[in-house]
């Protein structure tokens, strides 16, 4: 089975695109990289990708584009026929791709109706690698969305993407690999929604500078910090100004990608969050609403 490899980057529409990207950089430390058009590159400094987060401006906020990448352009071509399998709907048939970084690949509507993108052969940096307690972002770890079936969804992402699943939270949370991390993604119930993405920093020293960083700046946490069970990772949240949830996170668990086995955690406080001394909690978190982007696919 054809699968992707990991995450690109995510594009969002923003209602006011200066205050999203003073975010992004003065508190979450992403750094702007030369745009060819109008719209905002940023990228997380250890990340091998030319840019992790695109932003234009829009009149309500939307998901414009989650891309993931493929490891050459014959698994790029086989993703295809799976996807249509599944029941995406293809946007259009693998291309060499004019958007910035150029690239082949292709775009579908996944079954909730986001606009996903794979791609290959598109250009990369050279990462920086951060030290020991920098509160910066090494690379994007994980997306969340929210679907009204997500038993469906998690199937639907298994089929069409090649996605094995490593872990379910009761019956309401499926996590989803794609490499040896073990989760790339992560779904939920509720309404087609992006509900969070997730940033690795490099340790838990990183995650408490950012705390403090964070409540000086922009935005103080939503919830955390604490340690989930499912991947073991530690989390903290936190809201940007057009309303996303964005995620500082680190130690999640690396796994065998092959030999691995799913778990069912129940669920329980301390499943949640091994700690339990953060503020917040999932109650905390921005209510998912329908993703104004959805079916709409904007060509870029
Ligand atoms: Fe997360």
């Amino acid at each position: 089975m054809a699968r992707v490899n990991d995450i690109r980057f995510i594009g969002y529409g923003v209602s006011d695109l200066e205050a999203e990207k003073r975010f992004y950089i003065e508190s979450w430390k992403l750094e702007e990289v030369k745009s060819p058009d109008d719209m905002v590159y940023l990228v997380a400094p250890g990340s091998t990708a030319t840019y992790s987060v695109r932003l234009r401006e829009t009149a309500e906020p939307r998901i414009d584009v989650i891309s993931w990448s493929a490891k050459d352009r014959d698994e790029v071509d086989a993703l295809v026929p799976q996807v249509e399998a599944a029941g995406g709907k293809l946007i259009n048939q693998p291309h060499d791709m004019n958007t910035h970084g150029g690239g082949y690949g292709f775009r579908f509507f996944d079954m909730n109706g986001f606009t996903i993108e794979v791609a290959t052969d598109f250009e990369t940096r050279n990462p920086e690698v951060l030290k020991s307690g920098e509160a910066r972002p090494e690379k994007i770890s994980h997306v969340v969305l929210h679907s009204p079936n997500h038993k469906g969804y998690v199937k639907f992402y298994e089929d069409a993407l090649g996605f094995k699943v490593s872990d379910w939270l009761g019956d309401f949370m499926c996590f989803l690999r794609c490499n040896k991390w073990h989760h790339r993604m992560a779904i939920l119930p509720g309404p087609p929604a992006f509900n969070h993405v997730a940033y690795d920093v490099p340790d838990v020293d990183a995650i408490m500078k950012g705390v403090a960083r964070l409540r000086d700046t922009n935005g103080d946490i939503t919830w955390g910090p604490g340690r989930h069970t499912a991947g073991n990772n530690v989390f903290s949240y936190y809201v940007t100004p057009a309303g996303y949830a964005v995620e500082y996170t680190c130690d999640l668990e690396e796994v065998d990608d092959a030999t691995w086995e799913a778990k069912v955690h129940p669920p329980s406080k301390d499943v949640m969050d091994q700690w339990g001394f953060g503020v917040g909690g999932p109650e905390t978190m921005p209510k998912p609403m329908p993703d104004a982007g959805l079916f709409k696919d904007i060509g870029v």
